[in-house]
């Protein structure tokens, strides 16, 4: 009996001692992968950081000279007002001649004015409102022939009226929002890199936005041709990048345009919100810099902050901003006519006289 006990605690002992083994070696194991995992965040944190402060901070002080690297010309989209107008002052401040294109004669002739007076540069414009689809391109096609145009800014796009659920959204503005902020990009795209592509070098600057960081309620259709516009420059920018061409997408959040006039607070510029000339400042700085960001150091927090979001989360808070931002639009159509909200958006902006024609310099 005492021999079978004396048994027993040996073997409890050789457990005791092989158990305590295994944890140590397992703890050993552990702190491997744990220091492996610390040192690969530290890496992967001073790269992002770097990152940042080469492309944001670096890239303003040894600019770029845009018109050496890509041209002389530089062709805008959506150019009378916003991010078009302030790419359009910005490039001629660096010396690059502009071909306006937009859908009013007579704003168009008030930039060119403008630019001509400010900017020692050459301006010319073409009429063409994006909205009307295909039959726009043969006269754009036809203008910018043989041009050595080095820049080609896809800005025009359109939103909603204000945020509203995809419904209440007419059938027309589901077609003016593809037309406009989907195929204008890709077809202006398809005119201008060929011309880029023989002479070796060009850029294509496209905006998208933030909107398409994840599906955003409200806001469907503008958050989904945004990221079309985001997947069409990525995959572009790999196929032409070996033939001299820099094809960047900015993805920037608010900026203070007439695009949110809609809403009371967000027209008016403030750090996170930036006006369109500092926006377009920080901007296009990077370019050459870095192929796909916000654009705007506020904005790419915000957009390190919304990538570490899970969908849910990011749904639901873009769902209560937009929802504030309707009511808050729905007040404004209340207070400023008297009639219903529901009939506003069914009014359409109304599109030029002429769809499409051109004045200015002939652009050589
Ligand atoms: N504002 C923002 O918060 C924000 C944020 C992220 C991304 N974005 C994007 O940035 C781009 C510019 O936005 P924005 O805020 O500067 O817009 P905006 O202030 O509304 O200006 C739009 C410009 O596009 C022109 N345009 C509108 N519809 C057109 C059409 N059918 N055909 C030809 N031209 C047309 C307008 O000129 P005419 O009226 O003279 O034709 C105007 O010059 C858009 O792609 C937008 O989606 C804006």
């Amino acid at each position: 009996m005492a021999l079978a006990v004396d048994r027993a605690d040996r073997l409890i002992d050789e457990v005791f001692r092989e158990t305590v083994h295994l944890f140590s070696t397992a703890r050993d194991g552990l702190a491997i992968i744990g220091a492996f995992y610390v040192v690969k965040k530290v890496i992967n944190i001073s790269y992002n950081v770097f990152s940042m402060i080469k492309i944001h901070v670096m890239s303003r002080i040894f600019r770029v000279d845009l018109k050496e690297k890509y041209g002389p010309w530089a062709v805008v989209t959506g150019c009378t007002s916003g991010i078009g107008l302030a790419f359009c002052e910005e490039l001629a401040a660096r010396g690059i001649n502009i071909v306006l294109i937009s859908r009013s004669l007579s704003k168009l002739s008030a930039v060119i004015q403008t630019l001509e007076s400010r900017f020692n540069v050459r301006v010319t414009a073409i009429v063409a409102d994006f909205s009307e689809g295909p039959s726009v391109y043969d006269n754009i096609r036809k203008q910018l022939d043989g041009k050595d145009i080095g820049i080609l800014v896809n800005n025009v796009g359109v939103a909603y009226d204000y945020p509203m659920n995809f419904l209440d959204i007419t059938e027309q503005k589901i077609w003016e929002l593809v037309n406009v902020n989907v195929a204008a990009a890709t077809v202006m795209t398809h005119i201008v890199l060929p011309g880029m592509v023989e002479r070796g070098r060009g850029a294509v600057v496209t905006m998208a936005s933030g909107a398409s960081t994840m599906p955003t309620p409200l806001i469907a259709v503008y958050s989904a041709t945004k990221a079309y516009l985001d997947y069409f420059c990525r995959a572009i920018s790999y196929e032409y990048k070996k033939r001299g061409i820099t094809v960047q997408c900015l993805m920037p959040y608010y900026i203070a345009t007439g695009m949110t006039q809609y809403s009371t607070t967000l027209p008016r510029p403030n750090l996170i919100i930036p006006s369109p000339n500092t926006f377009v400042r920080h901007a296009l700085s990077t370019l050459g810099w870095v192929d796909r960001t916000p654009g705007y150091l506020p904005h790419v927090l915000q957009m390190w902050i919304a990538h570490h979001l899970p969908e849910w989360l990011w749904m639901w808070g873009g769902n209560r901003l937009n929802d504030a931002l309707r009511e808050q639009a729905e007040i404004r159509i209340r207070h400023r006519s008297g009639s219903n909200p529901s009939n506003q958006m069914k009014t359409s902006r109304s599109s030029s006289a002429a769809s499409v024609s051109s004045i200015g310099d002939p652009v050589l």
